[in-house]
């Protein structure tokens, strides 16, 4: 059996590249995790996900155990095997989930109490059930149970869900302890808003509990990238050198490049499917809406030097008739297309800092980025 590994192959600055290891094969990171919410990378097929360069996708304990349950998960062979999926899968924890799509919640001391956004039954979670579930999903990389707390709030507010979240951290590590499988891997949760001293008892705290990797929670809910980089900057330089490094819910290409110069290892954000589904494509240089009437004739295709099919073998004017006609194969072509152009800039990331030119790489980013299509 394979155990739980983070092998750190380089860094450059304060950036890293790497590879975990998991009985279900290897991450090389920096990684972005698709998302695969309810046990599907939304309009993906698994195999074109995985072509896509993708090492890992993520699942979701809130959406799970609603639909269609933990529980019926498992019988039938757990999430891997029900997504047709053989490759790591990380999920979170459902904290987070619950206060942005349940109705009627209620937090405690015990957990979260809440009404299904589906079809209004009731359920609860605290960090036993939250670990529970997640060994039903069989899940590789677990989160511990969390706050994540709203944007702005008080320095007072954020204090008291930042040491919820720690007695959560304490509790969810005895909960992996009794029930997970041999090489599951469980991440602690970074909290404490914007604030440098609640942030650094944060991690503190976790480091001494023991985590196999440690993610930073509460950013991209509102605070700008400029105040999410000085939060970083004043947490990553503290973080355990030998574990991975997680930044929850993040980001835009930008977010990505700015956070792993800051050492940051692992991803997961809906941008890339979320806005493919919406007629958004991410091009190298910058983000363009393919519904614009400015393709409508457009024969080039987005990416002409692409490997991935969805980028270089139909027109812009092919997309921008498939989303005004309201087509799938659409939101399926711009989802495929903005994945690949994700773990493309994953790769060339890792690649520059296995070169020692990191910051070279950033500065051409940027430089493209700004340039008009
Ligand atoms: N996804 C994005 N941010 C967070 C967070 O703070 N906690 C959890 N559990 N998931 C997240």
């Amino acid at each position: 059996m394979t155990d739980f590994r983070f092998d750190l192959q380089a860094t450059d600055g304060a950036a890293r590249t790497g590879v975990i290891t998991t009985p279900r094969g290897g991450i090389r990171t920096p990684a972005f995790m698709p998302v695969g919410t309810a046990g599907t990378v939304k309009a993906m097929h698994p195999q074109h996900v995985r072509e896509t360069g993708a090492d890992i996708v993520l699942g979701n304990t809130y959406h799970l155990m609603l639909r269609p349950t933990a529980e019926r998960v498992r019988q039938l062979g757990g999430l891997h095997r029900f997504m047709n999926w053989e490759r790591p899968i990380l999920t979170d924890s459902g904290g987070f989930q619950v206060m942005s799509l349940s109705k009627l919640r209620k937090l405690t001391e015990n957990g979260v109490t809440f009404q299904s956004h589906i079809d209004g039954s009731r359920h609860e979670l605290t960090p036993e059930r939250s670990i529970e579930i997640q060994c039903l999903l069989g899940s590789d990389i677990q989160m511990q149970f969390d706050e994540c707390p709203p944007f702005p709030i008080s320095e007072e507010g954020s204090r008291e869900s930042m040491e919820l979240s720690l007695r959560w951290a304490v509790r969810s590590k005895q909960a992996f302890e009794e029930k997970s499988a041999p090489g599951n891997a469980l991440f602690g949760i970074v909290q404490g808003s914007v604030f440098e001293d609640q942030r650094r008892r944060s991690l503190d705290e976790l480091l001494e509990i023991g985590f196999d990797g440690y993610s930073v929670g509460g950013l991209a809910v509102g605070e700008g990238q400029e105040e999410m980089f000085r939060v970083l900057d004043f947490t990553t330089p503290h973080m355990d050198t030998a574990r991975p490094r997680y930044l929850m819910g993040v980001g835009k290409p930008s977010d990505l490049v700015g956070a792993v110069a800051r050492g940051i290892d692992m991803f997961d954000c809906v941008a890339p499917t979320r806005s493919g589904r919406h007629g958004q494509a991410w091009t190298r240089n910058g983000p363009i809406n393919i519904k614009n009437a400015r393709f409508i004739d457009d024969e080039t295709p987005l990416d002409p030097d692409s490997p991935c099919p969805a980028s270089s073998q139909f027109s812009k004017a092919y997309l921008n008739h498939l989303f005004k006609a309201g087509e799938y194969l659409g939101p399926m072509l711009l989802t495929w297309h903005n994945l690949n152009y994700y773990q493309e800039l994953m790769a060339a990331m890792r690649g520059a800092i296995a070169e020692g030119r990191f910051e070279h790489f950033v500065a051409h980013f940027e430089a493209a980025q700004g340039a008009q299509t």
